[in-house]
Formats: structure tokens, C-alpha cells, sequence
């Protein structure tokens, strides 16, 4: 058996947070667990990751910045989510395809049976087993995440990024729309879904992230403890 969990939500609703929380945790209970992002996660996957978010490319057509999420996505699972789940591993990983449904689809006006396909193509049509929501407003998510500007964050193994990107600088009814469509794909799929009030302190979300993934932990197989000689 494996778990593969993902974490959504708008901007600055500290999902990346918990998702980090949740992979030391249980790293420290020694489960096979790895975490990663989108996009990036792989090597081929940051460059595009600086690409699409640079501030500077403001001439990005809609289809290239979909098609770009999706190739990224298409290496992270072929490279990075697909083996490991394969092995019978825990893989968390902050966003995945909902993100190009909410962002692009809903928040751009993409076309969603399009991006059905563009995604079914990226990932083989590997879905989540179980998808966490940061619910927080568009305004009180892109507030927080303004007031954090221009400090930089460390991310997994694949190194330092900008915090304001190319994606944030869009306007507020732009980040309402994609609000939205999260309430639409979590209405559409609510078994998969878990919803989470992001404003609480990250310790009682940790908490109960915790609580709502431990009857998932039963059938996968904790790592041998190496004795000591
Ligand atoms: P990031 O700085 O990682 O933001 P966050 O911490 O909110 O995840 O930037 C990722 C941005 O890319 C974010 O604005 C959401 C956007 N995005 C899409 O528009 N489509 C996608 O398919 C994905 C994966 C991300």
C-alpha cells in the first residue's frame, strides 16, 4: 500500500507549512515518507518553476503557463511520485493538479475538460488518495502573504525561491475566481477532500492534519530501525 496526500489552498494559507509539519512528524516516526512542491520538485522542474513565475515574464500566454505547470507536473511524477508510491511510500506534496483546475481553469477562464486532458496526459491520470485545504479568503491569504514579501523560504532539497511571484501580482477578483473554484472542485469530490479553517494557529492545524491522517497510516510499513553493532 501507499498514500499519496497533497496539500491546496490559496495564497498564504500556510499549507506549505503543514505540509512540512506533517513530513518531520512522520519522518520522525520512521514511515517511508518524502515531500515535494509544485512546480518543481525535480531538477527540470525548478527551471520551469523559474520561468513561470518570474515576475518579469508578463507576456506569458495563458496556454504556455498551463502547459508549462503540466510539463513540470509530468517530470515530478514520472521522476519523483510515481516510483516512490510505487514502493510503497508516503508521498506529500504541496499542490498538484487541483492547483491548474483552481488556477488556470477557473481563475484564467481555461477551459476545464482541456485541462482534464492536458492533466491526464501529465500524470497518467495518478490522483491523490486524500487532499488537504487550507481554507482561508483570497484577501486574507494574499494579506498575510504580502506582509511576509520580500523574505525568502527554504523548499525541500531543490533550494531557495522569491516569496511575490508572477501568480500573486495578479488582481485580487483573479485570486477570488480561483477561491471559488476550490469551493466547486471540493464540492465536485468531497471524499477526497479535507477541509481545514487555515486561520487557526499552525499548531491545533498540525493537530488535526495529524489526527485525520493516522487511520491512513495503518497499511504502510514503518522503516527497519538499523541496530547499532
Ligand atoms: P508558490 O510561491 O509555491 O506559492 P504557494 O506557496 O502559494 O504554493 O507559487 C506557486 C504559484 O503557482 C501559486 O501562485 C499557484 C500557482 N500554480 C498555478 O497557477 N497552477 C498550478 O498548476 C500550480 C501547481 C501552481
Amino acid at each position: 500500500m501507499s498514500l499519496f496526500v497533497t496539500f491546496e489552498g490559496p495564497e498564504g494559507s500556510g499549507k506549505s507549512t503543514q505540509a512540512r509539519l506533517l513530513y518531520e512528524s512522520l519522518h520522525t516516526r520512521r514511515f517511508p515518507v518524502i515531500l515535494t512542491r509544485e512546480p518543481g520538485g525535480t531538477r527540470i522542474g525548478d527551471l520551469i518553476r523559474r520561468i513561470v513565475l518570474d515576475l518579469q515574464h508578463t507576456e506569458m500566454a495563458p496556454t504556455t503557463e498551463t502547459l508549462l505547470f503540466s510539463a513540470a507536473r509530468a517530470q515530478l511524477v514520472s521522476e519523483v511520485i510515481r516510483p516512490y508510491l510505487e514502493q510503497g511510500g508516503i508521498v506529500l506534496c504541496d499542490r498538484y493538479a487541483d492547483s491548474t483546475y483552481a488556477y488556470q481553469g477557473y481563475g484564467l477562464g481555461r477551459d476545464l475538460a482541456e485541462l482534464r486532458v492536458i492533466t491526464t496526459a501529465a500524470t497518467g491520470g495518478l490522483r491523490p488518495d486524500l487532499t488537504f485545504y487550507l481554507d482561508i479568503s483570497a484577501e486574507a491569504g494574499l494579506e498575510r502573504k504580502r506582509r511576509k514579501r520580500p523574505v525568502t523560504r527554504l523548499m525541500g532539497q531543490h533550494g531557495i525561491e522569491q516569496e511575490w511571484n508572477r501568480l500573486d501580482a495578479r488582481e485580487l477578483e483573479y485570486h477570488q475566481r480561483v477561491e471559488a473554484g476550490y469551493r466547486e472542485l471540493i464540492a465536485q469530490d468531497p471524499e477526497r477532500w479535507r477541509v481545514l479553517d487555515a486561520r487557526q494557529s499552525i499548531e491545533a492545524l498540525a493537530e488535526q492534519i495529524a489526527a485525520i491522517i493516522e487511520p491512513y497510516l495503518a497499511s504502510i510499513p514503518r522503516l527497519e530501525t538499523v541496530p547499532l553493532c
